[in-house]
């Protein structure tokens, strides 16, 4: 009997060669921006440690199967997302949510690449130690990102730095790469964290990150958990699936996403403790949690460490804004990684023209979304709302919690339950004991589309 599963060209098309390497890359996914800049500004404005609590509920009980229902769905059919439901599926409209998952991948890294070509800017700027006299950074900022040139000159430069990454294969590019980055991102991470628990605000930055306020957890705080949570572990928009298509038969998918999960997780709190110490260390800077944080709150606390001890100042501006930027261009390489692994399934082309036409559309993508700061900032087609907003509340907003829904149903109830457990076994290869499985199945069949159900409901109502 042929099986809609497996697919001979499938070693042709590359996999990663090794258990850590795997892991690396997927983590390497996850972990961005959504961790380091935009996990702590959450919760320090949405009620601390109460936050942190929702969050790791939504992690835990709608991540880990989420992800590892978007595995099941790549590694069986080794393909890429939109054929992958045709094949599980086909003459079903299942495959809609392929597309919709390859549109908001782009439409992501279109604005994701303006934000981490600022990251780009400012690490620049540590390397030069011209941040010892951003002593203004919030006009640096404003004059910066409002030009025309210097912003879209970064942006594109952050494309083209994914795409020489992308063009160089599974193996050699994504996966050496991460096996290079990830372990230095981590021990830039502990080396910021225990600078910044050093310093003297670090009591009153630790108070103010995890007071937990339960008074502040409502029905939108909880959904800014849940879509932190999706966007932080990449999931429901076929990124995974697609790195997934390149995993071979043995690894083990439960545990897989289990390690990403707790990894992504591990990160973004450690980097709510390098950021708000940090702020609270010196004095006059506000501890102004908004998206600022990174680029005008930061700079002047580095500014005036950097005038006391002039060495630790430098040292701790390159390094964070180099975190950063890696941890932006393992995430940017993975949502390009998608594209193109569509362009080469569905249209037979070479992986270095399927690069080049998602680098040319990103491109063009992202300098809408890079203008819309400065010459097109009063260029509202979206109702009332540019292209980088636009942008981000299509994804975050709709795509994402309509895709996470249709994904769960469809591994939870159309797919046969022996072909999924034959892929959580790796065909009986790894041994998971019944009640995992069974709560696997109870997660995605009900827990997890009744809940982003609602929650998703409400914010319509709200
Ligand atoms: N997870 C990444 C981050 O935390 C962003 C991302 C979203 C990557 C969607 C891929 C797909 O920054």
């Amino acid at each position: 009997m042929t099986t809609p599963t497996q697919h001979d060209g499938h070693h042709s098309r590359g996999s990663f060669a090794t258990r850590l390497g795997i892991i690396l890359a997927t983590a390497g996914s996850a972990v961005g921006l959504g961790n380091i800049w935009r996990f702590p500004v959450e919760t320090g404005q949405n009620g601390g440690a109460a936050f942190l609590l929702v969050y790791l509920m939504c992690v835990v009980f709608l991540g880990v199967p989420m992800m590892t229902a978007e595995f099941v769905i790549g590694r069986r059919t080794h393909t890429d997302i939109a054929s992958a439901y045709q094949r599980l599926a086909p003459h079903e409209p299942w495959y809609v949510t392929g597309y919709a998952g390859i549109l908001c991948v782009t439409l992501i890294l279109s604005y994701y690449s303006v934000v981490a070509g600022w990251i780009l800017r400012y690490a620049v700027a540590a390397v030069q130690g011209t941040m010892s006299s951003m002593t203004n950074a919030s006009a640096f900022f404003e004059s910066f990102s409002t030009a025309t040139w210097p912003p879209l000159a970064y942006t594109l430069l952050f494309i083209l730095l994914t795409h020489l990454i992308i063009v160089r294969g599974v193996q050699r590019g994504i996966e050496s790469f991460s096996k290079l980055m990830m372990p230095l991102l981590a021990v830039m991470l502990c080396l910021l964290a225990a600078g910044s628990m050093a310093m003297p605000g670090a009591r009153a930055g630790v108070t103010f990150l995890l007071r937990p306020d339960f008074s502040k957890v409502d029905a939108s705080v909880v959904l800014s958990a849940l879509g932190q949570a999706f966007f932080s572990l990449s999931i429901a928009i076929g990124c995974l699936s697609t790195y997934a298509s390149y995993f071979r038969r043995e690894v083990p998918l439960l545990k897989t996403a289990a390690n990403v999960v707790a990894l992504d997780t591990l990160v973004a709190i450690v980097s709510g403790f390098i950021i708000f110490p940090a702020v609270f260390s010196v004095e006059g800077v506000g501890a102004d949690a908004g998206p600022g944080l990174v680029f005008v709150t930061l700079p002047s606390v580095f500014s005036s460490l950097f005038s006391g001890t002039p060495a630790l100042g430098y040292a701790f501006a390159l390094m964070f804004y180099l975190l950063l930027v890696l941890a932006a261009l393992t995430s940017t390489i993975s949502m390009h990684e998608e594209v193109t692994a569509f362009f080469v399934d569905r249209y037979h082309v070479s992986r270095r023209r399927a690069a080049t036409y998602m680098t040319i559309v990103a491109m063009l993508l992202s300098t809408l979304c890079c203008l819309s700061f400065g010459p097109l900032r009063d260029f509202r087609p979206f109702m009332g709302r540019g292209f980088f907003d636009a942008f981000n509340d299509v994804t975050a907003l709709w795509i994402m919690p309509l895709s996470g829904i249709v994904l769960s149903i469809f591994v939870g109830w159309r797919l046969p339950r022996d072909l999924v457990e034959d892929e959580l076994t790796s065909g009986g290869l790894h041994r998971v004991p019944r009640w995992l499985v069974s709560t696997f199945f109870v997660l995605i069949r009900w827990v997890a589309p009744v809940a982003i159900g609602l929650i998703f409901a409400n914010s319509l109502i709200a």
